[in-house]
């Protein structure tokens, strides 16, 4: 063959290739290709945390996020949408492009908000794609170092007598310290001043600064105030002891046996992601929970990741669907709703 009929001959080829790449990019799949995945992920995934930086759902999100982003073969921003109990950060993920671009990393709040927000603006089951769970972590009480109950049955008879004066700090209606302080307050039979930030990274700054009574948070923010002293601990919301936080007892060993709750997270993406995305998203999870490095980090502070066959968008779904219904009933019977 002549360098010149070489030439056309590769020419022809690389036109044919550009038109193949070209039909495929014109299919209207944003970005992606084919099956929807090919060339996924083509530019910066963002994760969005529905609640304040520095706090437990924050940790656990960069926890998986680098090793996801290297599995993917991208990068991932962490971005921090507060407000409203995480209802804002999971409004703003409902209306994202469904290209799997933007993911939301959200809790058990997803399960409460609708049987709390009249005008929530998006339906769990329906405005996203599950695409795995990745932990459940345990809830501790806590308080600021110098409050005077010294175990959970004299902090029941304390705020007993003084209901009116304590304060208990949450991250907004429907976030997990609200849902566990809510609890507490049925068990112990009592309405408390309910003090709400934006996330409980700067409840816990203000807790170990004296400027609110007492709350209940993850083992994922609150151990490492716990192991140094600089809060008082009561129980553990879980039916065994934590194995990083030995010497806490449990609420059942302390005396309030009735409140048991721990917050599972999970990955969405807006509904209409291609499901190969969902598919490739699924599995960087869980390449991501089986690193030696995540479970060391997550076994520190008092959690695990999920099983492998947890982390799927069926076995996600599926606990959504059961826990939206077991909460409607909680927050019903408790009366409460989001103003
Ligand atoms: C947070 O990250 O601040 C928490 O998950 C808030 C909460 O739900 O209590």
């Amino acid at each position: 063959m002549t360098p010149t009929s070489r030439c056309r001959a590769t020419a022809r080829m690389v036109a044919v290739i550009g038109v193949v790449s070209l039909v495929a990019a014109c299919s209207g799949n944003g970005g992606a290709t084919g099956s929807g995945a090919d060339g996924y992920p083509n530019r910066n995934i963002t994760f969005v945390v529905p609640f304040s930086a520095g706090g437990p759902t924050d940790t656990v999100t960069r926890m998986i996020a680098e090793p996801m982003a290297a599995q993917l073969g991208g990068k991932i921003v962490v971005r921090n949408v507060e407000g409203a109990g995480g209802t804002v950060g999971a409004g703003e993920v409902a209306q994202a492009e469904p290209d799997g671009l933007t993911v939301l990393m959200h809790h058990i709040g997803m399960s409460t908000a609708p049987a709390l927000y009249e005008k929530l603006g998006y339906q769990p089951l329906k405005d996203f794609e599950t695409v795995g769970l990745v932990t459940e972590v345990p809830m501790t009480i806590v308080a600021r170092k110098d409050f005077p109950p010294a175990t959970l049955s004299d902090l029941v008879a304390y705020v007993k007598a003084n209901a009116n004066k304590v304060t208990l700090a949450n991250a907004g209606i429907g976030a997990a310290s609200h849902l566990c302080g809510l609890l507490f307050q049925t068990a112990a039979g009592v309405k408390l001043q309910e003090v709400p930030y934006q996330g409980t990274g700067p409840a816990l700054t203000d807790l170990v600064g004296g400027q609110v009574d007492f709350m209940c948070d993850q083992t994922t923010n609150t151990s490492g105030q716990i192991s140094a002293g600089k809060v008082k601990a009561y129980a553990v919301t879980t039916p065994a002891r934590v194995k990083s936080l030995p010497d806490l007892p449990t609420t059942a060993e302390a005396g309030l046996p009735q409140l048991q709750v721990s917050v599972w997270h999970g990955l969405y993406v807006p509904a209409g992601t291609p499901p190969e995305v969902v598919r490739k998203l699924s599995e960087a999870l869980k390449v991501a929970l089986a690193e030696p490095r995540v479970v060391e980090q997550m076994a520190k502070l008092g959690t695990a990741p999920v099983a492998p066959e947890a982390a799927t968008p069926q076995a996600h779904r599926t606990k959504l669907e059961e826990q939206l219904g077991a909460w409607a009933k909680v927050i019903a019977d408790a009366g409460v709703k989001a103003s």
